[in-house]
């Protein structure tokens, strides 16, 4: 522990069970819980995910201390987890996985029991945000009574299953994008709007409403509004709670934020960069209304800007053209396609082309993703973060941040500070790459 943190004080312990609330459960979700209850038993590896896989190093290069992170930090174990969920189709996991198809039906039947067991609970929906799909299962009533029965919801999974802690993950349906407006501004307007049944508040802000009113940190892995709002966020701050969205970071957005950097970094221009999708599951069918799609539009087209800085090379990335397309294919299913054109230049502006093809998995990216946010957010909890988490910033495409402050995107300083962010909280020295010390040391 560095001298200049000993008295900071540390997270609690890890809660030994650690509910898991989904809103959601498509693919996404479904390929989420089917893996952690894969992994406990034996039946695959939970691959992607940092907390189950990474190590992290402490101190020196010389000190040769470089535990997994999940034992340096106080996390809840996998068999610590128990699932709950929302949607709108009903059913249980088990339904839920077949109809996603993303596993293997050999590998579902496996765990049949544990699937069939978690069932989902009514979502609370607005046809207007979600245009594509009928629902079968949700909540009736005015917002204010959606919200009531959410969070009776959250207290009766407490209640069943013996938990103390709680977080939530929105895992939903794209919803069509709005403008905020002022009822999304200050809590108390908020709250007023949420009385008048205003069509205004979406069904993603009543699941982050209920959550923090519940006590319940909450993360948003879709491009809606949700703790993004302001008022929201007021919320957060006042039941001292964490937050984090949007967006999970998977498939090309990933790439874009690991090859942009490296453009930046030795200084190539890029003219522009096309980027499309095919792809057939049921969110590429959301995606498909042309609303959806200006919400995910928005989260994909914010990477560029941010790392490549084009207000302070003009020269280089002050003409960029950069589209975004996904296309909604069906024989395709979750078996995404990312495809992006890049047309980049170097000395003397001569032109060159860097084609990526990337034929990915997208609930199979996505799903550590969860797994380490469920984890990382209980542990922030602990730890006394509130707010905007904005060390969490690697796991997402569009990460949100202080008012007047840009977002980090490229992966690699995210990382860095996903790191050194565990590192402060347990009480050790920050890494600083800097290196000098090795060489003084041996000249003494
Ligand atoms: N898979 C990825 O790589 C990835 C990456 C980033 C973001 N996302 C986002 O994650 C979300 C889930 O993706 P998916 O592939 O699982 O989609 P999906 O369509 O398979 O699952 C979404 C589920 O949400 C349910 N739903 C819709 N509105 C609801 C509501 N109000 N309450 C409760 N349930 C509701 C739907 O019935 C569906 O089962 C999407 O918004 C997607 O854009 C996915």
């Amino acid at each position: 522990m560095s001298s200049q943190d000993s008295a900071k004080k540390l997270p609690a312990a890890a809660p030994e069970r650690l509910g898991v609330l989904l809103q959601g459960m498509g693919a996404v979700a479904s390929t989420f819980v089917a893996g952690c209850i894969a992994a406990r038993k034996g039946l695959g590896e939970p691959i992607g995910s940092l907390t189950q896989l990474a190590h992290i190093r402490l101190g020196k290069r010389t000190d040769n201390r470089n535990p997994l992170i999940r034992d340096f930090l106080p996390l809840t174990s996998l068999d610590g987890l128990v699932f709950g969920a929302w949607d709108i189709f009903g059913g249980s996991v088990f339904d839920a996985c077949m109809t996603a198809e993303v596993l293997d039906e050999r590998l579902i039947r496996k765990m049949e029991p544990e699937l069939s067991a978690i069932k989902v609970m009514p979502g609370a929906f607005d046809p207007q945000y979600v245009t594509r799909l009928t629902p079968k299962y949700c909540k009736q009533g005015t917002r204010r009574e959606m919200v009531e029965s959410l969070r009776a919801d959250i207290r009766k999974f407490k209640a069943d299953n013996n938990l103390d802690r709680v977080v939530m993950i929105n895992a939903s349906s794209t919803e069509v994008y709005n403008d905020l407006c002022e009822i999304h501004q200050t809590l108390d307007a908020f709250e007023a709007a949420l009385d008048a049944d205003d069509h205004r508040i979406g069904p993603c802000m009543m699941y982050a409403y209920a959550a923090l009113m519940e006590g319940v940190p909450y993360a948003n892995g879709t491009p809606s509004w949700s703790t993004d709002v302001p008022a929201i966020r007021e919320l957060a701050h006042k039941k001292a709670l964490p937050i984090a969205g949007k967006d999970f970071k998977t498939g090309q957005t990933l790439m874009k934020t690991v090859l942009a950097p490296m453009f930046k970094a030795r200084m190539l221009g890029v003219r522009g960069w096309f980027s499309t999708n095919i792809l057939g599951n049921r969110d590429g069918e959301v995606l498909d209304d042309p609303g959806a799609f200006k919400a995910k539009e928005k989260t994909k087209l914010s990477v560029l800007d941010t790392i490549l800085q084009p207000d302070e090379h003009p020269n280089l990335y002050g003409n960029l053209y950069h589209k975004v397309r996904i296309n909604y294919y069906p024989p395709r299913g979750d078996a995404k396609e990312g495809w992006d054109n890049i047309d980049i230049f170097g000395w003397l502006g001569y032109p060159m082309q860097i084609k990526v093809d990337f034929l990915c998995r997208d609930s199979i990216l996505a799903a550590p993703i969860l797994l380490d946010l469920a984890l990382l957010m209980d542990f922030a909890a602990r730890a006394g973060l509130k707010g905007i988490q904005e060390w969490l910033s690697f796991y997402w495409k569009s990460p949100i941040a202080a008012p007047g402050l840009k977002p980090e995107h490229d992966l690699f300083i995210q990382l860095t500070k996903l790191k050194n962010n565990m590192r402060y909280l347990m009480g050790e020295d920050l890494i600083t790459h800097l290196g000098n010390e090795y060489y003084e040391e041996r000249e003494n």
